[in-house]
């Protein structure tokens, strides 16, 4: 598979392929814009490139950034009759209108629609320490893609940290310069809008600061240092430390807020590898789209070509089915699960049943316990959208000195956020709210920062909340804080908004791939959070409690670094089959792995399983994939123009090895029969398996396949290696029998005396 046996053509002609059209007449709109070199025009340096960037626009002062590494083009902004003139120029390719992207935190309502889901301890105790361990990450360099950073954490502290590899290009662009050190080696902003407007520094590029939290929770979740001590509020007390403690850090602010032009994240990944990061971490989506039209997949498919790994989030918009998003099959498609810790608020009714919740605010008010609040459904007024709880809604409801029942949700405008609740619940005179789930929300519950005593209960507990409020006329209750529990279950468990496979532009692609906290995460923030009067309370370093398949992500990429410091020259695609085929199937109690009905997750929720950092370091095998096998991928689900955008260089498909897409040499396995396939005629899944581990060595393949209308056979059914790095070729072969279940699921399994490399089997009878 090292071999790269597809060569690029010459120049082809391009069709102009796109545009969906927006702007009209003379208003200037962004755009990113592909071009591609002709025979008579090469350019050699980054310089040269920019200035025939420049030739296709109209005057100077349009580009907004020019990108060199990952993609081949440019974002600025044009008018549409502009952009005309654009497209009708030699080595023009198509181009696309700027996009916004959200960030995949629960808290961005926009994307999610239907709340925010809280953290789980990365930082904090059981999350981080248990990965690697002393040393993990030593050497290797983890861009993370996001809202900027607040350098001064003692997340980011170099103490013990040796200086950046010397391949390390990146600089660091804090005013004034010198807060950058040997942890956080660089720090950049490409916004491309955005200039300082306060007096003192008119125009000046903003500096790389977050003021959103985001970025330092997830580039400290990745990469932090190790920091005694962490806590929220005084809850989920324990070591702070990022997954890989011992790699270097670089940021890059492409997110002014929660949302990110499309055009300033290619930037970002443009300059990550350019810099000489070896893993990309971007906690950021949109909505799918064909990889041609995706900017960010086609910048992910180079860095990959450049050895660089990428792993993103695969969004928040579950339990809906294919809700996944980044999904193309060189990114690492991230999923968020639970962790065996609870902020445990339990809220007592006066018929004396009792139900645990969470919230990460647990004031030691008067909360005697036999003090019961009045308890009020913030809905019984009548008025739309009320249970809600949005500002103003309370209005005409006498909620003083009561306890709110306000309902997940953020409202047909999205803006409702699950703290706004609390506020608007103290505002109208509230002392407590209790937040129940829906029904789609199941058993996830989140700890937040919420201003008030607060619980946010599981739907079983919601109903029977609702009940007890029905059934009486003067319904109290009271939420006792109970602080910290550890070692709750089902740990992990599917959070209900991590987005759900199948993956609508690649069926034959298993996504997502993995799942990794993702609930309640406890890492680096930029300043205190909960209500202001808590704040005296506590000093010492923020920290904040949130959660989001944004949180899981930068698990993974601080596992990708572990990985590549222990085994610096494997391949993006092999580090990535390590993470898959020694991932946990099952929970810790030895259980299969639910979501958020506690029923059996299945591959479309878990991906291969929940990662297990330390048998990824020593997979036995690997499913390794060149750069060019993507091309022969592509070739079979587009066209050769459509190929040449994410190629990023003219590609002719009929001179290419057309590979289908559950040929590719992907970790795991996802076969489609139609509906009505009655025939006797199998499909030959191929793969090839590298051998990383001790040699001789010989595996033995075993079939996991409970549903018996399918047959799953491997051959050969023994593999042998005599040499490292050796390679084997074998076949699944899959019978559809007739009469089944729509979708059958089960794996293959490699196992040798040392290891067994899990291949997860997906078979969709469409
Ligand atoms: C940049 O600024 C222009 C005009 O000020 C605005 O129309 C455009 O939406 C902005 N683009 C982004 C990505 O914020
Ligand atoms: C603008 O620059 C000033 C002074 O350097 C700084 O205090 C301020 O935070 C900057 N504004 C933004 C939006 O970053
Ligand atoms: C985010 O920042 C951009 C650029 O500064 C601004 O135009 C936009 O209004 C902001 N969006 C929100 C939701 O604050
Ligand atoms: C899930 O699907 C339902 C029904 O199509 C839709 O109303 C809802 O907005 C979707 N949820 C998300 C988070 O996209
Ligand atoms: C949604 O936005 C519209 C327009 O701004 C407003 O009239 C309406 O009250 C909002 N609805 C809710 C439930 O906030
Ligand atoms: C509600 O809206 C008013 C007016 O816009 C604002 O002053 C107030 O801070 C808001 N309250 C909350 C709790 O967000
Ligand atoms: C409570 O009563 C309301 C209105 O009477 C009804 O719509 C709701 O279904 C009831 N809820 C429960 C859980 O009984
Ligand atoms: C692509 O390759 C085929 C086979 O070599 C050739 O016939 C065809 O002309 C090529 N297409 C282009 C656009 O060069
Ligand atoms: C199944 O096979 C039978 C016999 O080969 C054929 O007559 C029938 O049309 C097939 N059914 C479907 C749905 O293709």
């Amino acid at each position: 598979m090292d071999v790269c046996k597809l060569s690029f053509l010459s120049f082809l002609p391009f069709v102009f392929l796109s545009i969906a059209v927006v702007a009209t007449g003379d208003e200037l709109q962004t755009f990113i814009v592909h071009v591609q070199q002709q025979e008579s025009h090469l350019v050699a340096t980054a310089d040269d490139r920019k200035a025939w960037y420049q030739t296709f626009l109209p005057e100077d002062g349009r580009m907004l950034h020019a990108y060199h590494h990952v993609t081949s083009g440019f974002a600025a902004r044009l008018t549409q009759q502009e952009l005309d003139a654009v497209s009708a120029m030699p080595g023009f390719v198509s181009a696309v209108p700027d996009q916004l992207h959200t960030l995949q935190t629960t808290h961005t309502p926009q994307f999610l629609g239907l709340g925010a889901p809280a953290p789980p301890p990365t930082h904090g105790n059981r999350g981080s320490s248990s990965y690697g361990g002393a040393g993990a990450g030593a050497g290797v360099i983890v861009g993370v893609i996001d809202t900027g950073v607040f350098p001064d954490h003692p997340s980011f502290s170099d103490a013990g940290m040796p200086p950046p590899p010397a391949k390390w290009k990146g600089r660091c662009d804090f005013n004034g310069g010198s807060v950058c050190n040997n942890k956080l080696i660089g720090a950049r902003t490409f916004i491309a809008n955005a200039t300082n407007s306060s007096s003192s520094s008119y125009g000046q590029p903003l500096p790389p600061v977050d003021k959103v939290g985001h970025g330092t929770h997830t580039a400290s979740t990745a990469a932090g240092a190790v920091v005694p001590g962490a806590h929220v509020l005084g809850q989920g007390l324990g070591v702070g430390a990022g997954i890989a403690p011992r790699a270097h850090v670089a940021v890059y602010k492409v997110c002014p807020n929660d949302s990110c032009a499309v055009s300033d994240i290619l930037a970002g990944i443009d300059a990550s590898v350019a810099d000489g990061c070896d893993v990309i971490s971007i906690s950021i989506g949109s909505p799918p789209v064909p990889f041609h039209k995706n900017p960010v997949a086609i910048a992910a498919l180079g860095a990959t070509e450049k050895g660089v790994f990428v792993s993103m989030a695969a969004g928040n918009a579950g339990p809906n089915v294919s809700s996944v998003i980044n999904d193309a099959p060189w990114i690492l498609t991230v999923a968020a699960s639970t962790m065996d810790r609870s902020i445990r608020t339990t809220v007592r009714l006066g018929n004396g049943l009792h139900f645990h919740g969470e919230s990460l605010y647990q004031p030691n008010v008067n909360n005697s316990p036999n003090t019961f609040y009045p308890l009020v459904y913030a809905g019984a007024s009548g008025k739309p959208f009320a249970e809600l709880c949005g500002n103003g809604s309370l209005d005409g409801l006498d909620v003083r000195g009561k306890i709110v029942v306000c309902e997940f949700g953020a409202g047909p405008n999205l803006t409702i956020t699950r703290i706004t609740k609390g506020a608007v619940v103290q505002s109208a005179g509230g002392v407590g709210m209790i937040l129940p789930n829906h029904f789609v929300q199941g058993y996830t519950t989140l700890a937040e920062a919420h201003v008030l005593p607060a619980s946010h209960v599981d739907f079983v507990a919601g109903a029977a909340i609702m009940a007890y409020i029905n059934s009486t006329a003067n319904p109290v209750a009271q939420i006792l804080p109970r602080g910290t529990i550890l070692g709750t279950t089902p740990a992990p468990a599917m959070a209900f908004f991590s987005s759900r496979g199948p993956s609508i532009q690649s069926p034959g692609i298993l996504k997502p791939d993995i799942t990794g906290p993702g609930v309640n995460v406890l890492a680096a923030w930029p300043f205190q959070v909960g209500p202001p009067s808590a704040a005296p309370f506590f000093s010492g370093p923020t920290f904040n409690i949130i959660s989001g398949t944004s949180m899981s992500t930068p698990h993974l990429s601080g596992v990708a670094a572990f990985i590549k410091s222990r085994h610096p020259n494997w391949s993006p695609a092999a580090i990535k089959s390590a993470i898959m085929t020694t991932a946990d199937i099952t929970d810790r109690s030895g259980n299969p792995i639910l979501d958020e009905q506690q029923k059996p997750a299945n591959f479309f929720v878990t991906g291969t399983g929940h990662v297990n950092p330390e048998k990824a370091a020593h997979p036995g095998l690997v499913y390794d994939i060149a750069p060019c096998d993507y091309i022969g991928y592509l070739c079979g689900m587009y066209t050769s123009q459509e190929v040449s955008v994410i190629a990023r260089r003219p590609v002719n498909c009929s001179t290419v090895t057309v590979i289908p897409e559950h040929q590719l040499n992907y970790p795991s396995i996802s076969v489609t029969f139609p509906q009505a396939y009655n025939s006797t005629t199998p499909v030959l899944v191929k793969r090839t398996a590298k051998n990383v581990g001790k040699v001789p060595s010989e595996y033995y393949a075993a079939v996991d396949m409970l549903d018996t209308t399918v047959t799953v056979r491997v051959f050969p059914s023994t593999l042998q290696f005599t040499e490292v790095n050796q390679e084997k070729d074998f076949t699944v072969v899959v019978w559809p029998g007739q009469g089944g279940a729509r979708v059958v699921q089960g794996a293959v399994r490699w196992v040798s005396e040392r290891h067994t490399v899990r291949s997860p089997v997906s078979i969709t009878f469409a």
